[in-house]
């Protein structure tokens, strides 16, 4: 459903039939603040019943405003505004300067960075009063998402109880963005969700309120600045009458905090500015640079910055004129830089013409071997965005070696919400576990501890500036994603950018608490099926590293193992009569091993030591090869897509437990998927398999795939 105007819509539609409720669709996805159960509400009995703002700005009275709707729908009581005069027991919100002057016994465990919020209680003229307080108003904004939060999924507040440490909560990096691929025609690109949110018919939509209820939505897991158009962008963005559109995108995010960022053409010297040029080091195309950015913050005042991808995919860049993409990057760095902007560099630059018959060619060395030459080269507004794995978003990638590679340049992380590989939120994959075993990777850079969370929170090598990009494509649709439980991806990766420690359980969990209900049985079936799902669809997709198995040169979403192979995209698996998996290793492969930094590198080099689920990404071997876990190659390739096609039939029957739990219009709409994945796990199944048979002519152990079931 589409959520035109989706207030007005869905209340006109909910009075008239009496059926549908907004949150019922998803379209509150986990801000529903349903009422609590009274036995729940008891554990706020000492929230004080006013609250006070020490303070006027936009943010912090929109941290009050959603502190009102969430208190009062969850406790079923009003929860008036008093004024700063008010001499009772109240839930104060301000900054930490009002909050001191206020009360002056207050003692911070320690200084509150940008963004970080405590949530804390004082005596004031003898009364308890709870207190939201941050460095910043945006700050207090979070502090007052993580109570409504707590209240929500029923947890104890720290606050409320003298006995308990107040809870401090800071960000784990700075950065913490949304990518949206918008096209200015409405289109989104790998949007599974509906048209764009933003964009319609080449302009901005007149009505943007889905873009606030976005900025809300990002705004409670911490998001602090969205970019809203395409990667591969298109140059009209920057015509001086667009900004003055965008600047209406901006207005419907600031309330929230979120700032706004826009993907860049490097052409645009040339296709915007009228030069003959847009080679970097013409004094001219610094000068276009800095006149955009000029206008852009006369505009959009707190405007956050650009994503430029260049030499990629045929956009242009600075191999056009010879030039690097650090004196790329810096130009445009230089013209933003006194505004406080920053320019986030995609890491994503890659020949897709390679010869696939040269068997040392290998897209995935492409990001380190263009990036690492130029570490420290990079102005310190310049980040590099670095893909979680070194070819794009498939089922199973090991880390991308350069986020060891660069140690004195400003990196982040980008992950993709929008299942653009993983099934497109048609099936089941939350994708948690993956990003938690990308972020959890030990790159042991230099022999000591380098996890990959530290390394792009800027921790390990000391940097500034670094953090998370999610991908994340959302849309029109009722419930943003095209599905309720893909929205889990997008909560997870706030969750994550904030505090990547968290287990991808217990965010899940979290996340089916606010979204459905705190009914035990609720909270555990869906947060396991959440949890199986990746694991499963990587066992009837592509298991073993070797790549989604997809229509690569398609729709990205069905399964043609072929389409991977005799092209320049480099997504191979190579794949013949003999065995199967690229060879990436020093001794005889592409060398792309040697990438890391040696005690990985001694892990993946060794056929014996690689695990299993990378084989094939880093070794080319006969299918009879006996895998660490038992079976042959062949023999897993059967036994895993037989295994994830019925665990997704198992998924029905666990979702079927949940009827009369929560909602029947969110139960049969996730019923519904799920009995289509089943099919489609079949479809995935029979092809790979088929194609195993033809491709190694060894049968099935079991029977279940030989001579009498190819085709
Ligand atoms: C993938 C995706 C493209 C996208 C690109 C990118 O290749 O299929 O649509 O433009 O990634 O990240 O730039």
């Amino acid at each position: 459903m589409i959520r035109l105007a989706r207030w007005g819509w869905l209340c006109a539609l909910a009075l008239l039939f009496g059926a549908t409720s907004r949150a019922e669709t998803g379209a509150e996805a986990w801000l529903r603040y349903a009422p609590l159960e009274t036995q729940t509400a008891r554990k706020y009995a000492a929230l004080p019943n006013r609250t006070v703002l020490l303070g006027d700005s936009m943010v912090l009275k929109t941290a009050q405003q959603e502190l009102v709707r969430g208190v009062s729908r969850m406790l079923r009581r009003p929860l008036p505004i008093a004024d700063r005069h008010y001499t009772h027991a109240a839930i104060l919100l301000g900054t930490v300067g009002p909050v001191y002057a206020l009360v002056p016994q207050m003692h911070p465990p320690h200084a509150l960075l940008t963004d970080t919020y405590w949530i804390t209680s004082a005596s004031i003229h003898g009364s308890r009063c709870l207190i939201i307080t941050a460095a910043n108003d945006r700050g207090v904004l979070y502090g007052v998402f993580a109570l409504l939060g707590m209240m929500a999924r029923g947890e104890n507040i720290d606050a409320l109880d003298p006995s308990r440490k107040p809870d401090v909560s800071q960000p784990s990096a700075p950065i913490r963005w949304i990518n949206q691929w918008d096209n200015l025609d409405g289109r989104i690109e790998r949007g599974y969700g509906g048209p764009s949110i933003f964009f319609e018919n080449g302009k901005v939509r007149d009505d943007l309120t889905g873009a606030g209820e976005y900025a809300r939505l990002l705004a409670s897991i911490g998001i602090n600045a969205c970019a809203i158009n395409n990667v591969n962008a298109d140059p009209r963005i920057l015509d001086s009458a667009f900004i003055l559109q965008l600047k209406r995108i901006a207005d419907a995010f600031r309330p929230w905090g979120v700032r706004l960022a826009l993907s860049v053409d490097l052409g645009s010297p040339k296709s915007v500015g009228g030069l003959d040029t847009f080679d970097p080091l013409d004094p001219r195309v610094a000068e276009f640079w800095k006149k955009k950015a000029d206008e852009l913050y006369a505009q959009i005042p707190d405007f956050a910055g650009f994503v430029v991808k260049a030499d990629s995919e045929g956009r242009l860049g600075p191999s056009t004129y010879n030039r690097t993409h650090a004196e790329a990057a810096n130009v445009v760095a230089r013209a933003l830089k006194p505004h406080g902007g920053v320019i986030f560099y995609r890491a994503f630059v890659y020949n897709h013409h390679l010869d696939w018959h040269d068997l040392k060619n290998d897209r995935a060395k492409a990001a380190y071997d263009n990036f690492h030459p130029l570490d420290g080269a990079f102005d310190d507004n310049v980040v590099i965005q670095i893909k979680n794995g070194p070819i794009d978003f498939q089922v199973r990638e090991p880390v991308s070696p350069l986020f060891a590679g660069l140690r004195r340049t400003n990196q982040a992380i980008e992950l993709q919400i929008t299942q653009e590989y993983t099934g497109q939120q048609k099936h089941l994959c939350f994708l948690a576990p993956m990003w938690k075993e990308a972020l959890d990777f030990d790159m042991r850079a230099a022999g000591n501890p380098s996890l990959v969370k530290d390394i792009v929170a800027g921790r390990r090598f000391h940097r500034d500036l670094g953090g998370f990009v999610g991908v994340a494509n959302a849309g029109m649709d009722a419930n943003w994603m095209g599905s309720t439980l893909a929205m889990a991806n997008l909560y997870a990766f706030g969750r994550l950018a904030w505090n990547p420690n968290l287990g991808a359980r217990e965010i899940a969990e979290d996340w089916t608490r606010m979204t459905f209900s705190n009914d035990p049985s609720v909270v555990h079936t869906i947060a396991s099926l959440q949890m199986d799902s990746w694991p499963v669809y990587e066992r009837y997709t592509g298991p073993l590293g070797v790549g989604t198995l997809t229509n690569i040169t398609g729709n990205h979403y069905d399964p043609a193992p072929q389409s991977s192979e005799e092209n320049g995209w480099g997504q191979w698996h190579r794949g013949d009569q003999n065995g199967i998996g690229m060879d990436r290793t020093v001794a005889s492969g592409t060398g792309y091993i040697g990438q890391y930094p040696p005690e990985v590198q001694k892990v993946y080099e060794s056929v014996d030591d690689c695990p299993d689920e990378l084989l094939l990404f880093f070794h080319h071997v006969p299918y009879t090869r006996v895998l660490h876990s038992g079976p042959t190659v062949a023999q897993y390739f059967y036994d895993s897509h037989y295994d994830g096609a019925a665990q997704a039939h198992g998924f029905i029957a666990r979702w079927e437990t949940l009827r009369g739990h929560i909602d029947g219009e969110r139960y049969e709409d996730v019923l519904a998927r799920l009995k289509y994945q089943e099919e489609q796990a079949v479809v995935w199944r029979d092809a790979i398999c088929g194609w195993m048979y033809k491709l190694s002519g060894i049968a099935d152990q079991k029977g279940r795939f030989g001579p009498t079931h190819a085709n």
